[in-house]
C-alpha cells in the first residue's frame, strides 16, 4: 500500500529510485513521483498520474541529476489519484519534500491549525499536511530538521513510513516510522563508498545490498552521505540497529520469461512448496519438526482454543488450517476477519494461541489483531511469508513460508503456502497432543510428502486451460461450489475470479444453494464445482444436479478418472487423487489458471489490478 523508496550515496539516484518504484510498483500504481537534490542545490520533485511509466515518460526532459533522492508509487488513501495528491509533497517554503505511507488520522485538525497559522495547502492529502507541519516545528522552533521531524510525529495520530530531504541538507535523509514498513539497505559501492537505501520492502534494495536495518515502530533514522546511521526513538532514546542478513536473490523478483508474475507464481509452487516443507517434513522418520513451536510446546499443548486471524485470500487459507487442525488435534479453532476481530471486543483468554496468517505480514488489521490478543496475554504465533516483517516481529514465534516472493497482486503460491503450513503446524501440534493414531500420522506424512509433485501433474494437466477461457468473457457472474474442505477453496476461487478480471463471483458451500442462491441458477450463469472423489462426494453429485436441472453450466474440478462428475460438466478439470485434507492445495490450481486466463482474455491487467494494491498497510 504505497511504496517509497530513497537513496543517497555517491551513484546517480534516479536510475536507482526508478528501478526501485518498479519493484514496489504492486503496492499501489495510481500514480508516482520523484524528488531529487541536484549539485546545484535544488530540490526538484516531479510527479505523474497513473504508473512508473508515465513518471519516466514525464522525466525523460527534466534535470534529473543528483545523488540524493526519494521517490514514491502510491495506493490513494486521501484524495483522487491524480498530480496534485502524488507524494512527494513539499512544504509550503519547497525546502522540504516527502514521500509517506500510512494515514495521518487528526490531518484534518491539524490542517485546520496551520491554516490559522497562514500555511496554504495544494492538495487533499494527509501527506501535505505532515511535511507542512515538520517545516512548521522547524520554523516555530528554530530547530533542525531531525528535531522538527520528531516534534511533528509527537502531534500525529495514526500510521506512517516516511522519508523526507531538506534542500539546504543535501547530505542527509530522514525516515521514520510507525505502523508501515520502512528498509534501510546498508551498501558500499563499487568504489567503496557507503551508500544507503530505502525501501517499503526488501525487493529495491536486493539488487544493491543484503545488509538491512528494519526500522521499528516509533523510530527515526537520520542517514547521511559518509555512511552514518542514527536511530532513535520519538523519546529521543538512542537505539542500537540490528543489522540483519536478507535471504532473498534478484531472479525471484522477476518475471523469469513468464508474461505476468502472476502465472510465473501459480507455476512456481511446487518447488515453492517443496521449500516450504525441506527440514519440516522427515518422510523417513515420519516425523514432522517445526522449530516455532519447540520451545512453546506447552502453549499448544494446553490450549484451551485456537483463533487465527487473516484477512483475503489469507482468511481462506486459516479456514482450511481450522478444518485440519480441530481434526488433528481436537483443539476447537475460530477463524476471525482481522478487521472484524480487532473491534468487537472478542473475548480472548491467556490460555488461547493465536495465530496470525499474512504473506506480507504488513496487513494493519491482522497487527492490529494480533496486538489485541498480546494484550490480552494471550500466546501469537505468526505465518508470515515476508521476513522480518511487522507481524513476524510481533508474534511470540512462527513459521516462514519460504515460498519465495510474492509480487502478483493477486495471492497464489502464497495461499497454497500457507495451506501446507497450517498442514504442518497440525500434525505438530497432533503429534504432541497424541490425538492422531500413529498410522494415520504416517500416512498424512506420506501423502503431504507427494503434494509438490501431485501439483506439478495438475499444472501440465490443466495447461489447456487458456484455449477455452475466452468462452466465459461474456460472464457477468460465476457461482463457485464446494463442501468441506473445499468450500474455503470455493470461496478462493471466487476471489481470484473478481479481483482479476472484475467479473462478479461468489463462492457458497454447496449444500447452502438451495437456500437462495440458486435463484440465480439460469443457462447464463457458469457453476463451478469442487467435486473430488472423496469426504462427501455423492452429496456434491446431488448438488451439481441440482444446479443441471435449471441449465447452469457446469465446470468442475474432479479426481482423475471420475467419469460420473465429468459427463454432468461442460467443462472439466482433473486433479490427482489425495486425502480429502489435502485436496484444496491441488484443486486450486485450476481456479488460479481459470482466472488467470479469463482474465487475460478480457485484456486485463493481470499484475496491477485496478483498485488493488499487494500489501494492505492502512485499515
Ligand atoms: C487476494 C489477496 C488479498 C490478501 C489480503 C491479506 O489475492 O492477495 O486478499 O490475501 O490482503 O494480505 P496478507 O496475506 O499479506 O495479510
Amino acid at each position: 500500500m504505497c511504496g517509497i523508496v530513497g537513496y543517497i550515496g555517491e551513484q546517480q539516484a534516479y536510475p536507482v529510485l526508478i528501478k526501485g518504484l518498479h519493484r514496489l510498483e504492486y503496492r499501489g500504481y495510481d500514480s508516482a513521483g520523484i524528488a531529487l537534490i541536484n549539485p546545484e542545490g535544488t530540490l526538484s520533485v516531479n510527479k505523474a498520474k497513473g504508473k512508473v511509466a508515465a513518471l519516466e515518460a514525464l522525466c525523460a526532459d527534466k534535470d534529473i541529476t543528483g545523488t540524493i533522492g526519494i521517490a514514491h508509487t502510491r495506493w490513494a488513501t486521501h484524495g483522487e489519484p491524480n498530480t496534485t495528491n502524488a507524494h512527494p509533497h513539499y512544504s509550503q517554503s519547497k525546502n522540504l519534500a516527502l514521500v509517506h505511507n500510512g494515514i495521518i488520522e487528526n490531518y484534518k485538525s491539524l490542517r485546520a491549525e496551520m491554516e490559522n497559522h497562514g500555511l496554504s495547502f495544494c492538495s487533499d492529502t494527509d501527506t501535505e499536511v505532515l511535511v507542512q507541519l515538520v517545516e512548521y516545528m522547524q520554523v516555530s522552533h528554530e530547530c533542525d530538521l531531525y528535531t522538527a521531524v520528531q516534534l511533528a510525529l509527537k502531534n500525529v495520530v495514526g500510521a506512517y513510513a516516511i522519508a523526507i530531504l531538506d534542500r539546504r541538507n543535501p547530505d542527509q535523509i530522514i525516515c521514520a516510522r510507525k505502523g508501515s514498513p520502512l528498509i534501510i539497505g546498508i551498501g558500499k559501492d563499487e568504489n567503496g563508498k557507503a551508500e544507503f537505501f530505502l525501501g517499503s520492502d526488501a525487493t529495491p534494495i536486493i539488487e544493491y545490498t543484503d545488509k538491512v536495518v528494519y526500522l521499528q515502530d516509533e523510530e527515526i533514522a537520520i542517514m547521511d552521505r559518509i555512511g552514518r546511521m542514527d536511530i532513535t526513538n520519538l523519546a529521543n532514546v538512542k537505539q542500537t540497529p540490528q543489522i540483519h542478513t536478507l535471504q532473498m536473490n534478484l531472479d525471484q523478483l522477476e518475471k523469469g520469461g513468464f508474461p505476468h508474475f502472476m502465472l510465473k507464481e501459480i507455476w512456481e509452487q511446487p518447488n515453492a512448496l517443496r521449500t516450504c516443507i525441506r527440514g519440516r517434513l522427515n518422510v523417513v522418520e515420519k516425523d514432522v519438526l517445526l522449530s516455532g513451536i519447540i520451545d512453546h510446546k506447552e502453549r499448544f499443548i494446553n490450549a484451551n482454543r485456537i483463533i487465527i486471524c487473516a484477512c483475503g485470500t489469507s482468511w481462506h487459507s486459516a479456514l482450511i488450517g481450522k478444518y485440519f487442525i480441530e481434526e488433528a488435534t481436537q483443539i476447537p479453532v475460530e477463524v476471525e476477519y482481522a478487521s472484524e476481530f480487532r473491534y468487537r471486543n472478542p473475548v480472548i483468554h491467556s490460555d488461547d494461541v493465536v495465530i496470525a496468517v499474512s504473506q506480507s505480514g504488513e496487513t494493519a488489521d491482522t497487527l492490529a489483531a494480533i496486538q489485541l490478543a498480546k494484550s490480552h496475554g494471550a500466546f501469537c504465533y505468526g505465518i508470515c511469508n515476508v521476513i522480518g516483517s511487522s507481524i513476524a516481529r510481533a508474534t511470540d514465534s512462527g513459521t516462514y513460508l519460504h515460498v519465495g516472493p510474492e509480487i502478483g497482486v493477486a495471492s497464489t503460491k502464497a495461499f497454497t503456502g500457507q495451506v501446507i503450513t497450517l498442514a504442518l503446524l497440525g500434525l505438530a501440534i497432533a503429534k504432541e497432543k497424541k490425538t492422531l493414531d500413529e498410522q494415520m500420522f504416517h500416512m498424512l506424512v506420506d501423502e503431504l510428502q507427494q503434494i509438490p509433485d501431485k501439483m506439478q501433474w495438475t499444472l501440465e494437466h490443466n495447461k489447456h486451460i487458456d484455449q477455452f477461457a475466452q468462452i466465459f468473457t461474456y460472464a457477468k457472474n460465476f457461482i463457485y461450489l464446494g463442501r468441506g474442505y473445499n468450500y474455503p477453496v470455493a470461496l478462493e476461487g471466487a476471489l481470484k475470479l473478481k479481483e482479476i478480471s472484475y467479473i462478479h463471483a461468489e463462492g457458497y458451500p454447496a449444500a447452502e444453494m438451495k437456500h437462495g442462491p440458486i435463484a440465480l441458477i439460469d443457462e447464463e450463469m457458469p457453476v463451478v464445482v469442487i467435486a473430488p472423489k472423496r469426504g462427501i462426494y455423492e452429496k456434491v453429485v446431488s448438488n451439481i444436479q441440482e444446479v443441471k436441472s435449471r441449465k447452469g453450466k457446469i465446470i468442475s474440478v474432479v479426481t482423475e478418472g471420475d467419469t460420473t462428475v465429468k459427463e454432468m460438466s461442460d467443462y472439466c478439470f482433473e486433479i490427482p487423487d489425495t486425502r480429502d485434507c489435502f485436496v484444496p492445495l491441488l484443486a486450486v490450481i485450476p481456479l488460479q489458471l481459470l482466472s488467470y486466463y479469463v482474465a487475460v482474455a478480457k485484456g486485463r491487467n493481470v499484475d496491477q489490478p485496478r483498485n488493488l494494491a499487494k500489501s494492505v498497510t492502512v485499515e
